[in-house]
Formats: structure tokens, C-alpha cells, sequence
């Protein structure tokens, strides 16, 4: 750690203080020998658990044939193998791709073709969303700090819009007799002035992951599909964090009646090794001019092949989503009956979350608690991460091929670690 504050930049801030030294399936070993389980699945990637051994040896061959050519210098197989196997796994009519090293990177291209198909200027995204770390994914993510403050100016013609947050709902109204009003007001914003005639696109997750862990009410999408038919714009799917099973469907859109017109992948898509996709249909992904798209290592021939395999097991892996929807859907609703401190529990699948706040009528945010919380399950043996505009959200990416008695294990951390911390501050 003293070596990390001397030769790393003070920007990348380390959730928990243990160096990784070992990973298998959904267990973690540092370098002093503690074992952990892994709730964080590196951030929503280890959907399959760390270094599923078919994965590893896909990677293994395409190491032994070559490392590295770059698409645009000669195509090769594991590249258009992939590109061909999201084609049927996605929603709609999505059949054509590009990949690239992030879901960061994934985001900017796929407003880039949004831009090259519509000719249109404005962005729309969410407030509450997060896109990622480069200057337009930034832009799009609404929350000030740590992720824009002190990086302006940032990139121009974006809009923000609230997002179908109910816990926290911005019009104060109450699903379902609201009517899913949220989505008129985006609505009123696209077709007035200066948005008017003119909005390229809106990139949206379908359930926010940094945000805390946001599934919209039903009709939300499908409300949203349909504003943006009626205006000419795109609608972009971010599924960085919540494709792959994650929410239990290959993706969470899947949840809706609703489909975009491209899709946005990373994270799960390679189970580990840094790989972005966007996936869209044939007309948008075929606007941009030749040679106006492209990187030297997006779609690295290594992580494609892993991802090809990683699509294997991601289906393989998930029926076991509703085992786990199901244990955490009782445990974390129990601890809402119980505990003061527990405000909101919500989620779809294998991505659930709980919202922590000081009382259950006032909704006061407490994101110190939900920090130390954080700090004694790591104590006891149990990785988690938090999040949330207002870091309040304990949320649990468990590996999808987690047991249900390792499931239950971790959880009984996190409840006595949520006891404990809650009475030790007094709520
Ligand atoms: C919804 C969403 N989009 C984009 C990104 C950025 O992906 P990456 O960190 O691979 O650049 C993330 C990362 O957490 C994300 O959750």
C-alpha cells in the first residue's frame, strides 16, 4: 500500500485494503493469506466466478497462435466468431458489431454512430447514470464527485433527464397510479426547445449499477421506446453492468418490451480480460464512413476467444440466477421488516441492492454507515461494494455460479455486520 501511494496516481482511490494475490470460482486469497468471498465479481465481471478453467484455455489457444494483429490490419476469426454469437443472443434486430478495449470506450462509439446515422446534435442521458471514465462518458454521467469535478469543460449538446429512481421519486408521485410520469417529462424535454427535432439519442442502463442499483417499474422501457420513435432519436442501451445474466436474463433490457437500437457491452462479455462491444442494427451500424472507426487492440484476438467461451458459460450459468434472486430477495426483505436503517431493498436477478438510510420516514441518506458496514464485512472474510448518487447502496454481485450455502454464508456476514454497525452509530 505505501508503494501504491508512491508510485500510483492519487486519482485511482482502493475500495479495501488487501492486495490480490490468488482468485478461483467465488473466492479471493491476498497476499497475506486471507481468504475471501467475492460479492464484487471484480465490479459486475466474474459473472462465472474467477478463471473459469474453459475460459482460460480458450485464451490459452489463441495465445499460442498469435497475440495481436489489429482488425483493420488483418480480420481473423475469434473477432467475427464473436461478433456473429452476439448476433443471436441479443435483443431485436441487432446483428452488427465493433468491439474495443472498455465499456468506457464501447459508449463513445456508440454515440459516435449515433451522431454518423442521425445527424443529429444532442445526447440525452441520465442524472443518476454512470458511463464510464473517458470525457463524453463523463459527460453523460451525472454525478459531479468523484467522477467530473474538476476535469470541465466537459463534452457539449448533452442532456440530462431524471431517471425511474421510485425510492427517490423526482415528481414525489407513487407507482403505479403515477402513471410513469418520469417518462413524460423526458418526453416534454426531447420535443421543446432547444432539444426540438434534434436529439441523436438517449443512452440509458436499463438498471443503474453505480447509480444504486435502479430497476424502473414495468412500462418503463416501452414508454421510453416509444418517445423515442416519436422523435426520430436512437435509444442506446448501456449493459456494461448488467449484461450476461447478471439480472437473470442474458440482458436486463430483456426484462421490457423494448429494443434498442444498439446495445452496449463489456465487463461480463470476456468474464475478465478488457474487451467493450457495441451491437446494433444493420442500417445505424452501417452509417459510419469507412475507415472512421477502429483501435489497435479493440477486439483483442485473446479477448474475444475468452468471450466466445465466456458466452458458453454465462448460459450454462444462468438458471442459477433465480436461486439467488430468491435467497436474497427473502433475506434482504426480512432485514427491511427489521432494521431501521434498511429503506429501500430492490434489484432484478443476481443484482441486488439495499438502500440504507438513518430512518425509514425521513429517507436520510447514510453513506458512512453504509461504509463501515462495507469495512466489517471485509473484516470478517466477505468482499462487497457500495454505491449510489448518495453512497448509501450496499449492492451484491455475487458470481451467478455461486452455491446457495456460500450465498447464505456471505449474507450472514452482511447482516451482522449491518447489526453491529447500525447499533454502534447510534440507529
Ligand atoms: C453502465 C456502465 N457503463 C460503462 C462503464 C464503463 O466501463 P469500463 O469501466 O469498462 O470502461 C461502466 C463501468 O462500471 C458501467 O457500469
Amino acid at each position: 500500500m505505501a508503494r501504491k501511494e508512491k508510485y500510483i496516481t492519487s486519482g485511482i482511490k482502493i475500495g479495501l485494503p488487501a492486495s490480490l494475490e490468488f482468485a478461483e470460482g467465488p473466492f479471493m486469497k491476498d497476499v497475506d493469506g486471507n481468504v475471501y468471498l467475492d460479492f464484487t465479481s471484480g465490479i459486475g465481471v466474474h459473472n462465472c466466478g474467477h478463471r473459469p478453467a474453459a475460459m482460460v484455455k480458450a485464451c490459452q489457444d489463441q495465445l499460442d497462435k498469435f497475440i495481436h494483429i489489429c482488425f483493420m490490419v488483418s480480420p481473423y476469426e475469434s473477432y467475427i466468431k464473436l461478433a456473429e454469437e452476439l448476433s443471436k443472443i441479443c435483443p431485436g434486430k441487432l446483428t452488427k458489431s465493433i468491439f474495443l478495449n472498455s465499456g468506457s470506450e464501447a459508449v463513445e462509439n456508440a454515440v459516435k454512430i449515433a451522431r454518423a446515422y442521425t445527424k443529429k446534435k444532442w445526447i440525452m442521458s441520465y442524472r443518476t447514470a454512470f458511463h464510464g471514465r473517458t470525457f463524453l462518458d463523463i459527460s453523460l454521467t451525472g454525478k459531479e464527485k468523484p467522477y467530473r469535478e474538476g476535469f470541465g469543460p466537459l463534452v457539449p449538446y448533452i442532456q440530462h433527464v431524471e431517471y425511474a429512481y421510485c425510492y427517490r421519486c423526482p415528481l414525489c408521485l407513487e407507482y403505479p397510479s403515477c402513471g410513469i410520469a418520469c417518462a413524460d417529462t423526458i418526453r416534454t424535454v426531447m420535443e421543446t426547445k432547444p432539444l426540438e427535432g434534434d436529439v441523436c439519442c438517449l443512452v440509458g442502463e436499463p438498471v443503474q449499477g453505480e447509480g444504486g442499483f435502479i430497476n424502473p417499474p414495468p412500462g418503463y422501457w416501452e414508454k421510453i421506446r416509444k418517445i423515442c420513435d416519436d422523435n426520430n432519436a436512437l435509444l442506446i442501451d448501456d449493459e456494461v453492468q448488467t449484461g450476461f445474466g447478471r439480472t437473470g436474463k442474458m440482458f436486463a433490457i430483456q426484462h421490457w418490451k423494448c429494443d434498442p437500437d444498439m446495445l452496449i457491452t463489456g465487463k461480463g462479455l470476456s468474464l475478465g480480460m478488457p474487451l467493450g462491444g457495441v451491437t446494433g442494427r444493420d442500417d445505424v451500424m452501417s452509417a459510419p464512413g469507412p475507415a472512421s472507426l477502429g483501435g489497435t487492440f479493440g477486439g483483442n484476438p485473446v479477448c474475444c476467444a475468452g468471450a466466445i467461451e465466456s458466452i458458453k458459460l454465462t448460459k450454462k450459468a444462468l438458471p442459477n440466477t433465480k436461486m439467488i434472486n430468491k435467497v436474497e430477495t427473502k433475506r434482504l426483505s426480512d432485514w427491511k421488516e427489521r432494521y431501521e436503517v434498511v429503506g429501500d431493498v430492490r434489484g432484478l436477478g443476481a443484482m441486488m441492492g439495499m438502500e440504507l438510510v438513518k430512518t425509514k420516514k425521513g429517507k436520510e441518506p447514510v453513506p458512512e454507515l453504509t461504509r463501515s458496514i462495507q469495512l466489517n464485512c471485509f473484516k470478517h472474510g466477505l468482499y462487497i461494494l457500495t454505491a449510489g448518487t448518495y453512497g448509501n447502496v450496499i449492492r451484491l454481485h455475487p458470481p451467478l455460479i455461486i452455491k446457495q450455502n456460500l450465498l447464505e454464508k456471505g449474507l450472514d456476514i452482511l447482516e451482522s455486520a449491518l447489526k453491529k454497525e447500525a447499533k454502534k452509530a447510534g440507529l
